[in-house]
């Protein structure tokens, strides 16, 4: 459930030495080799101008490598007809860094579009869209145009848009920098959801908090390239095992005390958390 150098016999996603420029640029992406397996989650941090929305964007289907392999639902994406696209992307909801809603639209119907353009009813989908436009307490705002809501309200129309249609794949690009901690958390535990029912997701952030949340692996990119730090849990099974190999361990364990536990309960039992126990996250973390 990680990604990981091509460990996963058919993953969602494949990368083999992709290399990624802009026009005659600079390679801003360098070397990138990595599995989304099917039904992982996975976060994606780096400085501002690393390349995360890039990389993004090659995994939504929007840019093409410069260089490099890159599958997506067992396809070749380079050699994808061009009218096989707009079925690949489909399967993938994006939450965008910048939102992209339709302003002439009302919330309701900006988060009912993926669902209209499969051709479904709107009896069919009333209730869903307005159960999950009031979870993200969007209820009394259904009829508002976009440009009439705040920043973060805009963010959660345009994250409600993409897991309404229960994607394979969910690509959020700094899904929670314009809401408040606890709304934050609440988003979180909406992917995590999403997640239990199968889908794989990739969540770019500056967002450490958020991060901490979730024992899940972490791609950074620095200097165009990508490190894949694995899950606090596999770390502390591999810190046991070199520990046991050695009868003198001389390195601390780098992991927390609840390893091997599901990712998601964590996120949920952060959910459940007295607000008070919020000041003592700081430290808990290496
Ligand atoms: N359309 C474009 N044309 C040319 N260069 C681009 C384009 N989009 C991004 N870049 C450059 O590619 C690099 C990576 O940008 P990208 O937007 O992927 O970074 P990022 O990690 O998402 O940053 P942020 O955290 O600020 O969102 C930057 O140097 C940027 O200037
Ligand atoms: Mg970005």
């Amino acid at each position: 459930m990680t990604a990981s150098p091509h460990s996963d016999p058919e993953p969602v996603v494949r990368f083999d030495n992709v290399g990624m420029r802009y026009g005659r640029g600079p390679e801003i992406l360098r070397d990138l080799s990595f599995d989304l397996p099917r039904g992982s989650f996975q976060f994606l941090t780096g400085p501002s101008g690393a390349g995360k929305t890039s990389l993004l964007k090659l995994i939504y289907l929007a840019a093409k490598p410069s260089r490099g392999l890159i599958s997506c639902f067992g396809r070749d994406v380079a050699t994808l007809p061009r009218d096989e696209l707009p079925d690949l992307r489909r399967r993938i909801g994006v939450v965008f860094q910048e939102f992209r809603l339709l302003n002439h639209l009302s919330v309701f119907d900006n988060v009912a579009l993926p669902l209209r353009v499969t051709g479904k009813k709107r009896s069919d989908y009333a209730e869903d869209v307005a159960e999950l436009l009031a979870w993200v307490g969007l209820g009394d705002k259904m009829s508002a145009l976009p440009p009439t809501l705040s920043g973060g309200e805009q963010q959660r129309v345009a994250i409600a848009r993409a897991v309404v249609g229960q994607p394979e794949i969910l690509i959020a690009d700094e899904p929670t920098g314009n809401v408040d901690p606890e709304m934050g958390m609440r988003l979180l535990r909406l992917f995590a959801e999403l997640n239990k029912l199968g889908t794989t997701i990739v969540i770019a952030t500056h967002d450490l908090q958020l991060v901490r949340m979730v024992d899940a692996p972490v791609m950074t990119l620095a200097n165009g390239h990508l490190h894949i730090r694995p899950p606090r849990s596999q770390r502390q099974r591999e810190a046991d095992l070199r520990n046991s190999l050695d009868p003198e361990p001389d390195m601390p364990s780098p992991a927390d005390t609840d390893s091997g536990e599901d990712p998601m309960d964590a996120v949920a039992r952060a959910m459940e958390m007295p607000e008070d126990d919020e000041t003592d996250g700081e430290d808990r973390d290496e």
